[in-house]
């Protein structure tokens, strides 16, 4: 029995080079093929790693019966049928975020993935990572209270992207943790944005999540700030968190601070806001680059028959939100239903250029 999985990637762009040396740098991986349909792109990379046979179609990769694994690193638009093509021919996959261009895409490719009986993970790469993992232990130990809300700030000067809004390329970050620390989908999606740069691909959104008992996340995301930004607060009723992911070191600080309101007064003179200062303190976390821990969580999952944190439907539920997104951003940041049980038939209203007040339910 082989004690390794030998994978192959697809795409050598930007983020395709960072999986190729994480899964090369693993033991119980063989880097066997990589694949770009740009020669230039192959050819740098054939210049860092000699030993990895190069394809600039990979659909020729897949003929390699010894190939187990595909990771595709391309963008949205190719990930479905790529996926597709990858599970037909028997290959388990791993496809970077978002994981499809819809819903009925990620359904098609989780039922594939299941009659095969095969691996079908996504690239939430935050839920790999020390800090976030640590985030998800204090507010699972109570020590935050009752969440309050969530928000996120995922800012920097570009990378523009050609294809998709500044909401589906970085929003999946900030989604997948607030979904990973709330354990709860939400019911509703706002948005709004503009598209200043590139006419009909907004560079700059804020997004609202509704969740049950009020509570919600605001995520901020854009492609046109001076500063690189990736920050989250979560305000509990106890304590609060911020966590900021630029920091080298020190990303996450729990500051002891909340505002209580008395049980009982009987006049506004009696009336006080208790506001508690106490210690703020930056627990220890493990460094670890968080790519490396989700590569080899593939390969885990490959060697012990095993499902993946990201799998398929959360890479789906995922995608759900930036479909609602999209669909809020059109209606002027109409409020849109998410209905998580699939097979609900969608109802859309709104669209008669001016704000829409209604409410919009996305499948
Ligand atoms: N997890 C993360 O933190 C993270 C970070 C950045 C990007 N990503 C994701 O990685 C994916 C790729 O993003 P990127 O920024 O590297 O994009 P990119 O455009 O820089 O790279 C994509 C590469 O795919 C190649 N390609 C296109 N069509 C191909 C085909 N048919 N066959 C083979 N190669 C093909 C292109 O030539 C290009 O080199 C996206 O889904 C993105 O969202 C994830």
């Amino acid at each position: 029995m082989r004690n390794h999985v030998n994978v192959g990637v697809v795409g050598c762009g930007y983020w395709g080079p960072n999986l190729i040396r994480n899964y090369k740098s693993l033991s119980d991986c063989r880097v066997r093929a990589m694949c770009d349909i740009n020669p230039q792109r192959l050819k740098h990379l054939k210049g860092l790693y000699p030993d990895v046979q190069g394809h600039l179609d990979y659909e020729e990769m897949l003929k390699d019966d010894d190939l187990q694994a595909v990771v595709i690193a391309t963008s949205v638009a190719q990930h479905y049928s790529m996926a597709r093509k990858c599970l037909e021919s028997g290959k388990h996959v791993f496809i970077e975020k978002p994981m499809a261009r819809s819903v009925q895409e990620c359904r098609d490719l989780i039922e594939l993935a299941r009659s095969k009986d095969l691996v079908l993970m996504v690239g939430h790469t935050f839920l790999y990572s020390s800090p976030v993992r640590k985030i998800k232990d204090i507010v699972d130990a109570g020590d935050l209270g009752d969440i309050r809300y969530i928000s996120s700030r995922r800012l920097n000067l570009g990378l523009f992207q050609k294809d998709i809004n500044v909401a589906w390329d970085l929003a999946p970050h900030d989604i997948s943790i607030i979904l990973y620390i709330m354990e709860e989908f939400p019911h509703s999606v706002n948005c709004r944005g503009n598209a200043n740069v590139t006419e009909g691909i907004e560079d700059v959104v804020s997004m609202t999540l509704t969740f049950r008992k009020k509570q919600f996340a605001i995520i901020q995301n854009s492609w046109l700030d001076p500063r690189k930004v990736r920050e989250m607060t979560i305000v509990g009723s106890k304590r609060m968190i911020v966590y900021d992911d630029v920091q080298p070191l020190e990303k996450i600080k729990i500051y002891d601070v909340r505002v209580e309101t008395p049980p009982h007064y009987d006049t506004f003179a009696e009336f006080h806001y208790s506001y508690h200062y106490g210690d703020s303190y930056i627990p220890f976390i493990k460094q670890e680059e968080p790519l490396k821990v989700e590569c080899q969580h593939f390969l885990d999952c490959i060697i012990n028959g095993t499902e993946p944190i990201s799998n398929g439907v959360q890479g789906m539920e995922l995608v759900r939100i930036l479909e609602a997104s999209s669909l809020s951003l059109k209606n002027w940041g109409a409020s849109v239903d998410l209905c998580p049980t699939p097979g609900i038939t969608p109802v859309t209203t709104g669209g008669n250029g001016q704000p829409s007040k209604q409410r919009l339910v996305t499948v």
